[in-house]
């Protein structure tokens, strides 16, 4: 039988989305990230106002409103900025537009698996570099690719650590003129940002998202900021209107009262303190967090068990069986009440784990022998 589709996409393995259980469900949801308070009433507000008969027409094809308001807010010129539906799409246009069947793409593993998938459909070649000591970004080892296209996901998903702006400032002249993309899709929870590296050098591509901190991952909102150069090539590959009316309106919406992000991610960042020291205290490691997540590890301990266990209980982790972080959860940082739920589930399920592992409590211990 002859295959439907080219050879590459009968052969790849699809990206798996975290789940997503229906509205309404009840469950406590620490799985894709998403933030846990809503966001600004001025976003339902203009969506109502747009959801009339301009639907009729077409979206603008390079959402204006939304661009404007993104170079408002971030002091960075039209020109500079593209929307895409999600930074998703913007990942999705720009491995489009750089990548043909055998260049080279380079990226830290473990890092966002939607990058494998993206390179599967390009037939790119992927340079998966691991990880450094305590989880930092591989940037030496990447800049010693000299791949044709170079993503540091900052801070990095899923274990939260990021690498400082001038690291990424030394890669990007590295690498040049192969482009850089820096996805900060979780950057607003972090304590640096490179977005000044996308007006220095013209090889860098800076992408943001709405999904994280701005509360509206069902909108489907990023914009990625480049030079002029950068910014045509994708307009190329993008759909003629790519963003529909009400999202255009949102995103606007949403960029305009930055302060209602601001407050939700302080106290998005507080939790996180709190959720840090009790996953430790349970015997967890715990890499220090820059995202609205965090890696909670047991070394070499398969978290399977535990994450059928929390989902079970209604509670929803993610957890990444195929992957070096076999041995781990990744945790999206919820309500206070909704983190004191996880820690009453996920305590006595740990603690015979950890209880088995102390050395103090091995067969032939002094401590074991004494009980
Ligand atoms: C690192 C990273 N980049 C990009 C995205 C996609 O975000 P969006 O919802 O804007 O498509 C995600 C979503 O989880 C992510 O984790």
């Amino acid at each position: 039988m002859t295959a439907m589709f080219r050879e590459a996409i009968e052969r790849m393995t699809p990206y798996t989305p975290g789940e997503q259980p229906r509205l309404g469900k009840r469950v406590i949801k620490l799985n894709t990230n998403e933030n846990p308070y809503p966001p600004s009433p001025m976003v339902r507000r203009a969506v109502v106002k747009s959801a009339g008969s301009s639907l009729r027409l077409y979206p603008p094809p390079r959402a204006d409103e939304f661009v404007g308001a993104a170079a408002r807010l971030y002091g960075i010129s039209r020109e500079m900025i593209i929307a895409g539906n999600g930074s998703d799409e913007l990942l999705a246009m720009l491995f489009r537009a750089a990548l043909g069947p055998g260049d080279k793409v380079a990226y830290a593993l473990p890092t966002y698996s939607l990058y494998d998938t993206l390179a599967a459909i390009q037939e790119a070649r992927v340079a998966a570099i691991p990880l450094g000591p305590a989880f930092a970004p591989p940037l030496s080892e990447l800049a010693n690719q000299h791949a044709r296209l170079t993503i540091v996901c900052n801070p990095n998903s899923p274990c939260g650590t990021i690498a400082e702006p001038d690291g990424l400032d030394s890669l990007a002249q590295a690498i040049a003129p192969n482009l850089l993309v820096i996805d900060e899709a979780y950057v607003d929870f972090a304590e640096t940002n490179a977005l000044h590296l996308a007006k220095r050098h013209g090889n860098v591509a800076v992408l943001r998202t709405l999904s994280k901190s701005f509360s509206l991952a069902g909108m489907r909102l990023g914009f990625c900021f480049a030079q002029p150069p950068v910014i045509e090539g994708l307009l190329k590959v993008k759909d003629s209107y790519n963003l529909s009316r009400l999202a255009v309106t949102a995103g606007a919406a949403a960029l305009a009262d930055a302060a209602w992000m601001r407050r939700n991610v302080e106290l998005v960042k507080r939790t996180r303190a709190a959720t840090e020291k009790r996953l430790r205290q349970m015997g967890f490691e715990v890499p220090p967090s820059q995202a609205n997540f965090v890696l909670a590890r047991i070394a070499g301990h398969p978290m399977d068990a535990i994450a059928n266990a929390l989902r079970r209980r209604g509670i929803l982790v993610r957890h990444f069986p195929r992957s070096v972080f076999a041995d781990a959860l990744r945790i999206s940082i919820g309500r206070p009440a909704e983190m004191a739920a996880l820690f009453k589930a996920l305590e006595p399920l740990v603690k015979p784990i950890v209880a088995a592992r102390e050395p103090a409590n091995r067969p032939g211990s002094s401590r074991a022998l004494k009980q």
